[in-house]
């Protein structure tokens, strides 16, 4: 693996009006094709943190690097830019219900044209063949292209968040968010969508930071675990130095909850696993 840097993050502090410091002086750098899980109690911070790192809220001080450049004052095109480069995946998939999957995944797109050429192509469904293609590759790479013309709403969820992240995938991101992807999905989709999560770490070398809130399945596929309590940075290190001493100390007492979580099953098994193509 690379240990070139792709994000930095410096003494970030998020505080809530009045005065809910939800980030605490958090420092930490994700590097080249790592995937990093964010553990840590509900209400820990986590989301607040993802949501500075792409500039959904603004943090109230602090650093963000990306590739070396400062993301926290870009405004506009720059602003845009950064969305395209920061993908973002979330729990309830965020899909347009009755749109296709082609069409959805096509809205990854959307970050990488102007808004005026969107609403011309949206509207009328023209899309360049390119733009297709590069759709298509997204849906190719988490193994649901065969449900292309299938409107979004009549999938499963774990489905839906396959599509949900070759729409990321398809914007062409430089590091990839997500916010407890498999939280709402069953522990065999919950398996196959951290599956496919690593192999694009793995085969696009994009780091992947994931909120979650099973230890289980960051022990899984994490490189690294970050683990946040009251906002602080208070873990940090490869998976196997996350002993369950230090995860009773984070958890306190959902510590049972998180380990005993619904990750819990095995992986998918071989025959499942062929529909990866990342
Ligand atoms: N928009 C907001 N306004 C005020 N306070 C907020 C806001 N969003 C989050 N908070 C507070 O910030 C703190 C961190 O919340 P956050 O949602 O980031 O936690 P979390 O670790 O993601 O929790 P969970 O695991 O339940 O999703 C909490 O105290 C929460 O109440
Ligand atoms: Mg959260």
């Amino acid at each position: 693996m690379s240990s070139q840097s792709v994000l930095t993050v410096k003494r970030l502090t998020k505080i809530f009006k009045p005065d809910i410091t939800a980030v605490d002086n958090v420092s930490f750098s994700v590097n080249q094709g790592e995937l990093v899980a964010i553990l840590g109690p509900s209400g820990a911070g986590k989301s607040t943190l993802l949501r500075c790192l792409n500039r959904l809220i603004p943090r109230t001080a602090g650093e963000i690097r990306i590739h070396g450049a400062d993301i926290t004052r870009c405004r506009g095109r720059a602003l845009l830019k950064l969305r395209s480069d920061v993908g973002m995946v979330f729990q309830q998939f965020n899909l347009v219900p009755r749109l296709t999957v082609f069409e959805n995944v096509l809205a990854g797109r959307l970050s990488l044209c102007s808004n005026r050429l969107w609403s011309i192509a949206s509207v009328f469904r023209i899309f360049k063949e390119a733009e297709k293609q590069k759709a298509f590759e997204a849906l190719t790479q988490v193994g649901i292209s065969h449900l292309a013309a299938k409107r979004a709403d009549s999938l499963s969820g774990g489905q839906q968040q396959r599509v949900a992240i070759a729409r990321t995938l398809a914007q062409e991101p430089r590091v990839v968010l997500a916010d407890e992807p498999v939280a709402s999905l069953d522990p065999a989709s919950s398996h196959r969508v951290m599956g496919i999560l690593k192999k694009i770490c793995e085969s696009k070398t994009i780091p992947v930071l994931i909120n979650l809130h099973q230890v289980d399945l960051a022990q899984q596929y994490a490189d690294r675990i970050i683990g946040i309590q009251d906002g602080s940075l208070v873990f940090d290190g490869p998976v196997d130095q996350f002993t369950p001493d230090i995860a009773k100390t984070i958890y306190g007492a959902e510590f049972e909850s998180a380990v005993c979580s619904a990750g819990t099953s095995s992986p998918p098994n071989t025959a499942e696993k062929e529909t990866f193509a990342a």
